[in-house]
């Protein structure tokens, strides 16, 4: 028997990334996933290629009515509250506040609907996993950072507010921050400039989407008893949020 055989997991974000790669290796751990996003068409066709276990579903999360509608019904044992973004790297004093609306609603209230809509089935069963996407830009601030790095610093405060509100209820809550990760991140974040996006990554080994998920799959699969909380990955390479080993490219 697999180690998630029978689990029935909830993915936010999984068009792309880490969530992509989160229910990849969930459905090869055995598990029933389902893969959820704004971007219908790239979750259909993933689950397709993951088979009967994964299913696809339509969400964004900054819809409260829609996670509580989609998602509320459904008695999940995991969660992975992945869905998230940065937008520009602007500086306060100069950046256009709409973005900000946009990364906060993403990235803290997404994740708050998600949470709200799936937990009152986990305490009525005594048991379930949360993973909360947070990052080391909930632990250090970067220049044009600072509303990204906010909403990662609240990821960590609801973290903290969630293992103390369902103390004694059977869940386990987790927050894995991850450093840099090669994933679509960078290119929404500089609104779709390819050459930006890979200069983030150039001269450096970043983490890959499954390096993440793979400390997820090992999170919820620890015994019962165990809680995993806080978990910190970074790449060899990368020694603070804004300190980077990059080697010597033929591109400089
Ligand atoms: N990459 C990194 O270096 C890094 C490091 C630390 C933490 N993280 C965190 O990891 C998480 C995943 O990011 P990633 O790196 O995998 O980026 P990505 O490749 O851009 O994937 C982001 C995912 O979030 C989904 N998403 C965005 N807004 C959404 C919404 N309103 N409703 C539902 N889904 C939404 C996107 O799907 P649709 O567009 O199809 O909706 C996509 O599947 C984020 O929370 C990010 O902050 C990333």
């Amino acid at each position: 028997m697999q180690a998630l055989s029978g689990k029935l997991c909830l993915v936010t974000g999984a068009s792309a990334g880490i969530g992509a790669a989160t229910a990849r290796a969930l459905i090869a751990a055995g598990a029933q996933v389902v893969l959820a996003a704004r971007r219908i068409e790239r979750v259909r066709a993933l689950a397709a290629e993951l088979g009967p276990r994964a299913q696809a579903l339509e969400l964004d999360v900054r819809d409260y009515d829609a996670c509580s509608k989609l998602l509320g019904s459904q008695a999940f044992d995991l969660a992975v509250a992945n869905a998230g973004m940065a937008l520009g790297t602007d500086r306060i004093d100069q950046a256009n506040p709409a973005d900000w609306s946009e990364v906060i609603d993403t990235n803290i209230k997404g994740l708050l609907h998600t949470v709200r809509a799936v937990t009152p089935k986990m305490v009525e069963r005594g048991r379930g996993d949360l993973v909360l996407l947070g990052s080391v830009a909930g632990r250090q601030v970067y220049p044009g950072g600072g509303v990204y790095c906010a909403t990662k610093f609240a990821v960590r405060a609801l973290y903290e507010g969630l293992r103390l509100d369902l103390a004694g209820k059977g869940l386990r809550i987790a927050t894995v921050d991850p450093g840099m990760v090669h994933t679509e991140f960078s290119l929404v974040r500089m609104r779709g400039d390819q050459e930006r996006a890979a200069k983030v990554y150039q001269g450096l080994t970043p983490l890959a989407p499954a390096d993440v998920a793979d400390a997820i799959v090992w999170i919820v699969t620890r015994p019962a008893h165990i809680n995993v909380g806080e978990l910190v990955l970074w790449p060899t390479d990368q020694a603070s949020v804004s300190v980077v080993h990059r080697r010597e490219t033929s591109r400089g």
